[in-house]
């Protein structure tokens, strides 16, 4: 890979900082940050509707059965500097049209839209996934109006694919593979000049 992104990582990625934000393996003690983010109505918009408390808990189990299972799963994202809770991102094995495939998934808390968190969360989930865990390729999935996700997973070097439907709705799948760039461009990011 041309870019590192991630500044330190343990050797089991349960942990490891990026430019900004620091990145711990999920687990119990954060169930009510998660609550409070998938609850949040910006954010469950484009993610089924906001969760119960009793599908956080399942969730929560899940997650710890997948870091388990598979040495990987999903984290949460504070801000180095002022230690605030900004998201969650993860890797996740998934069945898609009946192939197993890892998926990148990511939520940023909606007070800290548009300061390219999301892009330097999937940044460094990729990185592990191809550099630290040897996955051969990653996809990515949405909501086909959802250009937000749309975009960051443009900018980490994912390409459109096909549609596929998930959860019972038409959605986008992309794809990246360990050997494909990072998409770089010369245009300046719209929010250019926020923290
Ligand atoms: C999608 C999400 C993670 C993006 O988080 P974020 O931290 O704001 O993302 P970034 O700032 O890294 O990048 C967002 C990009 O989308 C662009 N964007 C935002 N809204 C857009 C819109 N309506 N149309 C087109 N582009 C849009 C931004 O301009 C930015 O691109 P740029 O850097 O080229 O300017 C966030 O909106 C979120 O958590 N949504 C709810 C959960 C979700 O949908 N997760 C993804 C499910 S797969």
């Amino acid at each position: 890979m041309s870019v590192s992104t991630v500044d330190a990582c343990t050797s089991a990625v349960d942990a490891f900082t990026t430019r900004r934000l620091s990145a711990e393996r999920v687990r119990e003690g954060h169930f009510e940050l998660l609550v409070g983010l998938f609850q949040d109505p910006r954010v469950a918009a484009t993610l089924g509707g906001p969760i119960t408390v009793i599908e956080a808990k399942d969730r929560l189990e899940e997650n710890d059965r997948h870091w388990n299972v598979n040495g990987f799963g999903f984290w949460v994202f504070h801000d180095k500097r002022s230690g605030d809770f900004v998201g969650r991102g993860g890797l996740r094995r998934v069945r898609i049209e009946g192939a197993f495939e890892t998926e990148i998934a990511y939520a940023v808390a909606s007070d800290y839209w548009d300061r390219g968190l999301a892009t330097e969360m999937a940044d460094a989930m990729v990185d592990i996934a191809f550099r630290k865990l040897d996955l051969a390729d990653l996809v990515a999935f949405t909501l086909p109006t959802n250009m937000a996700s749309r975009r960051v997973m443009e900018k980490v070097g994912f390409r459109y694919e096909r549609d596929i439907q998930h959860a019972g709705l038409p959605h986008v799948l992309y794809r990246r593979t360990s050997e494909s760039r990072r998409y770089t461009t010369a245009t300046p990011r719209a929010s250019a000049g926020k923290p």
